[in-house]
């Protein structure tokens, strides 16, 4: 793996502790060079391990990838299926080296809605690695921040209905809990590659303040190098979450 100081943080940098990434690109990387949509996934998936190693060398405490939202089921069929078969590949082929690096899988997302040889697949990686405290991969997939936030109110209502809960206790505090993401912190840095200015449904909720970084490189050319650059952008930037500077 590189060292060249230029592409590590420098020493007392601020490092965020939660990446979230949009990886958005793969179609058009794929487009452009006249190669199906399909080998753009496929070379997004170097770009995931890429990532993933890169975090956890630096010391990046919580990595979020969006990898199929709630509204990509609306693609294609066969775009749909070979994602499906991309992910559980990705899973067999890369969790030893993340359990060798104590790296916990964690998946977000409408579970039940991917393929059960997924599911199966998903639920034996969260559970090899539930005990993996170096760094935390969570995997959006079937993620939709709508339908997250949702779910929670439809589950804080039972609580309500039921008498174990009580309506003035529901504080930004109580109803986090109730998301996908209750044990994880909110993103500090969120990056979209592939040049759109949204945020698709993902993570609404939790990216209240969160630093946004758009780059326009498409997913599969995401590099370790433009990741460095983007982490001395984000050690620049003041947050200030409506305070004054003092
Ligand atoms: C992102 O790449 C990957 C997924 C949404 C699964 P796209 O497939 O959206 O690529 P573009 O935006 O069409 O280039
Ligand atoms: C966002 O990309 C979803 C993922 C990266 C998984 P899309 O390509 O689906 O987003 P839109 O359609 O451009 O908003
Ligand atoms: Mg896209």
């Amino acid at each position: 793996m590189k060292s060249e100081v230029s592409e590590t943080p420098y020493a007392g940098a601020r490092l965020p502790l939660h990446v979230a990434v949009i990886m958005d690109g793969n179609g058009r990387w794929a487009k452009k060079r006249m190669l199906n949509r399909v080998k753009g996934h496929e070379k997004g998936a170097d770009a995931v391990r890429m990532m993933i190693r890169t975090c956890r060398e630096i010391g990046i405490r919580h990595l979020t990838l969006y990898a199929f939202s709630t509204e990509n089921w609306q693609r294609p069929k066969t775009e749909v299926k070979a994602l499906m078969e991309l992910l559980k590949r990705f899973l067999a082929s890369e969790k030893q080296e993340m359990i060798d690096n104590h790296i916990r899988i964690n998946v977000i997302g409408e579970l039940d809605r991917l393929p059960e040889d997924l599911v199966v697949s998903i639920k034996k990686a969260m559970d090899e690695t539930a005990d993996k405290n170096a760094m935390q991969l969570n995997l959006a997939l079937s993620y939709g921040g709508r339908s997250e936030i949702a779910m929670a109110c439809a589950e804080i209502a039972r609580k309500v209905k039921n008498g174990e809960a009580d309506i003035h206790a529901i504080t930004p505090e109580y109803f986090e809990r109730h998301l996908y993401t209750a044990d994880i912190p909110d993103p500090d840095l969120l990056i979209r590659t592939g040049g759109e200015y949204r945020i698709s449904n993902f993570l609404l909720w939790q990216i209240a303040y969160s630093e946004l970084f758009i780059t326009s490189t498409l997913w599969p050319d995401f590099s370790r190098k433009e990741f460095m650059e983007i982490l001395s952008d984000y050690n620049r930037r003041e947050r200030r979450f409506g305070r004054v500077d003092d």
